[in-house]
């Protein structure tokens, strides 16, 4: 059976057996996935994500945070991760096409 990296990874958060993967950019981005698309490009009126710079990314989440930028429900989301994190989602979703 071939499984996708995004499918392993999912399987082995839902399993548990690797806490450190669940920390990974890739894991943590399929969470922005169910307002964003699939692959973050976008859905209907929420801009995609995916292949801004990655600084504009890091801003906007820790401007949300911050709650320096008001949204409707992105300041409750980037509160929700750590700097760290939000680095690590700013950096895979920047890589992506
Ligand atoms: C519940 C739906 C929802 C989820 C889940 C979600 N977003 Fe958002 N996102 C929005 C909406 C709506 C906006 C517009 C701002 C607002 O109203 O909060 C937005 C705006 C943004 C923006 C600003 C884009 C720009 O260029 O100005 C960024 C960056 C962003 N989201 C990142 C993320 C990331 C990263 C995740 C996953 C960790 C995520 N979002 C998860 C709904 C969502």
């Amino acid at each position: 059976m071939v499984l996708s990296r995004a499918a392993l990874a999912t399987a082995l958060v839902l399993f548990g057996v690797a806490p450190a993967m669940a920390q990974t950019g890739q894991a943590m981005a399929q969470t922005c996935y169910v307002c964003h698309g699939p692959g973050a490009k976008g859905a209907g009126q929420i801009v995609a994500l995916a292949g801004l710079p990655k600084d504009h990314l890091a801003r906007q989440m820790a401007d949300f945070k911050a709650d320096k930028r008001p949204g409707t429900i992105m300041n409750r989301i980037a509160k929700g991760y750590t700097d760290e994190q939000l680095a690590l989602i700013a950096e895979y979703l920047a890589a992506q096409k």
